[in-house]
């Protein structure tokens, strides 16, 4: 609920427009300033209300206004300074940004985290990865507001994932961020349900949820295969959400799939033929050989087209 008041055009929002911090000055004078902590605050508490903001944001344009003074922070006398920003924030639109909030005990998910974000900044994809043992979780949150991806990284503790991984997990799943796209990439010792119950947590969660990458101790050449499977994914995905717009298709761009399928067949074969030299068993060595020609002749049908 507003108050607006109308002899001095001044629009009261409660919580809507604040931001947690302080000055001597009354009136917002370094938006720069304001706009890390409005943001800041966006993204704690306005986040999750993000759709019905979005129904109600147009019924100010009936407004004259001069000056917005929320119950927290300094007032606005230049209103379009914030309404802008929530404009963008509220909106549909994501960034190509791929967060990667995550915890390793003993360097596993880390050596996958890094593997992953190498992979997609090759693709000039923004990677950024959230060391959660360290993270100020209002700095997670801001970049919650705004990414396309979410990437959740964690080891296996107690059969589930490590407790700041539920944490933080929890915490996305309660400030809905609009993310279109997420994945779980993980590793265990002997017997995990971390997948099942990260997205369990994630129910709220409402884009694609990809396939998890989880390996048992230290990431082996398998592991980063299917890492890089993920990769491929998650930048054809992108591509094709930010080529139509910012918003999800049905109907896929046949140059990208083709481009990607040739890529696929191009990495399945090097993965194949180093698999030939690290085994010594003749019949080992026979079945990777035979499955390195199969990618290589896929690939050259594939040119054929
Ligand atoms: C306190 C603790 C509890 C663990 N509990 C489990 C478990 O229940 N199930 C399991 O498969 N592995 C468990 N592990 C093993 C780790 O998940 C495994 O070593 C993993 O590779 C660690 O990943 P990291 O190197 O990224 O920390 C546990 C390890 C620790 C230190």
């Amino acid at each position: 609920m507003f108050t607006y008041l109308e002899e001095d055009k001044i629009l009261f929002p409660g919580d809507l427009f604040g931001s947690h911090m302080t000055s001597s000055e009354l009136f917002v004078r370094d938006e720069a300033k304001v706009y890390f902590a409005a943001k800041r605050y966006f993204a704690e508490i306005m986040m999750p209300f993000r759709t019905n903001i979005q129904k109600h944001m147009g019924m100010l344009n009936n407004y004259e206004l001069e000056i917005i003074a929320p119950t927290h922070g300094q007032v606005y006398d230049n209103p379009e300074f914030i309404l802008e920003q929530y404009n963008e924030w509220i909106s549909d639109k994501v960034e190509n940004k791929v967060l990667i909030p995550y915890i390793s005990m003993h360097g596993s998910v880390e050596k996958m985290v890094n593997y992953l974000t190498e992979k997609l900044t090759e693709h000039e994809i923004a990677v950024i990865p959230f060391n959660m043992s360290v993270t100020d979780i209002g700095e997670f949150a801001m970049e919650l507001v705004d990414a396309a991806t979410v990437v959740i990284g964690s080891s296996t503790v107690h059969v589930g994932p490590h407790p700041k991984m539920i944490y933080a997990t929890y915490l996305t799943n309660m400030l809905r961020p609009k993310a279109k796209f997420a994945s779980i990439i993980g590793s265990y010792g002997w017997g995990s349900r971390m997948v099942d119950m990260l997205k369990e947590i994630l129910k709220n969660f409402k884009g694609e949820l990809l396939e998890p990458v989880i390996c048992k101790g230290y990431p082996k050449e398998a592991d980063f295969k299917a890492l890089d499977e993920l990769a491929e994914k998650l930048l054809l995905n992108i591509k094709i959400f930010n080529n139509h717009g910012g918003t999800k298709m049905n109907i896929f761009d046949v140059t990208e799939i083709y481009q990607f399928a040739v890529q696929i067949e191009e990495n399945g074969e090097k993965f194949y033929r180093a698999m030939v030299e690290k085994f010594d068993d003749p019949k080992v060595k026979k079945l990777f050989g035979f499955l390195a020609v199969e990618e290589v002749r896929h690939e050259k049908y594939l040119k054929r087209c």
